[in-house]
């Protein structure tokens, strides 16, 4: 699987992917990230990639033939699965959409910055326009690396066990049951009982009704879905 990634801040993607799950994934060739500088695309001396609105308004807009070049330029190279463009007024990034976009091959993902991009960058390029929630950032990269991190650790072979995506919170449309680990016992704080048992079937039945609880408790519209 493949991401290329378009943004005027290539810097702030260089960590995100550089450790861990994601770092082990591109290293195993599992998943390749490509980010690329949008600048690189401008045509004028001062590189710059936004102009002011149309029709007045405060805030400048990307501008669209930066753009253009770039997702032209890279669709000379394969084909695309996705344009993604990351925006606040996209769908809202659940576990479901990313099962579904972990299926795919190669994605391009816009970022977006200042007031918003051209209109018709989304009109002819874009293929799904996605939000990570209900909040405003100063600029898509985040929510691309979340995005990116969401889709790359649900890729078979990614996570060294591989059942331990399928047991994520969400994955059966439930919260997790709470964990535990070593000492039994701090500070007068005792991990429950039956997680000590040894017993498997009763320990198995004991989290389906946690994650029940809890799910019920903290997010009862999970239920209703
Ligand atoms: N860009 C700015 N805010 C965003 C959000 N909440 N989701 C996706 N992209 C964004």
């Amino acid at each position: 699987m493949r991401f290329d990634i378009i943004t005027v801040l290539p810097d702030l993607l260089t960590s995100p992917f550089a450790h861990s799950i994601l770092q082990r994934a591109q290293k195993k060739g599992l998943a390749e990230i490509v980010v690329h500088n949008l600048r690189d695309y401008a045509s004028n001396k001062q590189k710059s990639v936004d102009d002011y609105p149309y029709g007045g308004g405060s805030g400048m807009v990307m501008q669209i033939e930066p753009f253009a070049k770039c997702i032209e330029h890279l669709q000379t190279e394969r084909k695309y699965d996705e344009i993604i463009f990351m925006t606040p007024d996209g769908e809202t990034l659940n576990q479901e959409i990313a099962n579904t976009l972990s299926t795919r091959g190669n994605m391009m993902i816009l970022c977006g910055h200042y007031k918003g991009i051209d209109q018709r960058i989304r009109d002819i390029f874009v293929t799904r326009e996605i939000s990570i929630g209900d909040y405003v950032l100063s600029g898509g990269e985040l929510p691309a690396a979340i995005l990116t991190d969401a889709i790359i650790r649900l890729i078979p072979g990614v996570l060294s066990d591989e059942t331990s995506a399928l047991s994520d919170s969400f994955q059966d449309g439930l919260l997790d049951a709470p964990i535990y680990t070593r000492p039994a016992e701090w500070n007068g704080h005792k991990v429950p009982e039956i997680l000590l048992s040894g017993n498997e079937a009763k320990i198995s039945a004991w989290r389906d009704e946690q994650q029940l609880q809890r799910t019920k408790e903290r997010r009862p519209d999970l239920l209703n879905e």
